[in-house]
């Protein structure tokens, strides 16, 4: 390392040097933030296929006509609070399991025939995302998971429907979070 930080000792040390402290510096910057996990990641083609895009975006739409709360977001501001850019990806991919697992399933019968066609693509993504963890102390993020649950249990039914009206602010939150 010192050898390195000698400037111009010769032609390869430049650029190994400068690209040594390029890594220092963003060490540094992430400073307390995690180490990004490698598998918390969804490459960008899952988001431009335009026919499940299609088919996702107009289940969003069917089940917002149909959801009678227009008072709460279930993917928004509260559910990104204090969570950061980093852990963005681990987060979505605990909202996703929960959309799965306990909203779509449940309702499957539903909004035919996007309904069919949109939980696959979803599986698919969350299948993706199943070596996604994070080291560092994840409450703060389990609360907010927590709250989005608990909102949905509080509104019945109805809480199913909202968050299947937001399936095109899921697909979006994952494409931003997990790039
Ligand atoms: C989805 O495609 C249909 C035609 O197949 C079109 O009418 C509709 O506007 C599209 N919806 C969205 C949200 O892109
Ligand atoms: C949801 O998470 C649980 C626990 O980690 C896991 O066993 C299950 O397979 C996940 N479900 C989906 C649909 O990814
Ligand atoms: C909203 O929908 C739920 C369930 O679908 C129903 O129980 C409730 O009465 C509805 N509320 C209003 C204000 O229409």
């Amino acid at each position: 390392m010192a050898a390195l930080q000698k400037p111009g000792s010769s032609s390869l040390m430049g650029p190994l040097a400068a690209s040594c402290l390029l890594l220092i510096a963003l060490w540094t910057q992430g400073g307390l933030a995690v180490p990004i996990s490698s598998h918390c990641r969804l490459d960008g083609s899952n988001f431009q296929q335009p026919y499940i895009t299609n088919r996702t975006f107009m289940l969003a739409k069917e089940a917002s006509l149909a959801d009678n709360n227009t008072d709460v977001r279930l993917i928004g501001e509260k559910l990104f609070y204090e969570v950061n850019m980093g852990e963005r990806c681990y987060l979505m991919k605990q909202v996703l399991n929960f959309t799965l697992e306990e909203v779509l399933l449940p309702q499957s019968d539903r909004f035919q025939p996007y309904m069919q066609e949109v939980v696959p693509f979803l599986a698919r993504l969350s299948n993706k995302l199943s070596q996604c963890h994070i080291d560092s102390d994840d409450q703060h993020i389990q609360r907010n998971v927590q709250n989005l649950k608990d909102t949905v249990k509080k509104l019945g039914e109805n809480g199913e429907i909202k968050v299947i009206g937001e399936l095109d602010l899921l697909f979006m939150a994952l494409r931003n979070a997990c790039n």
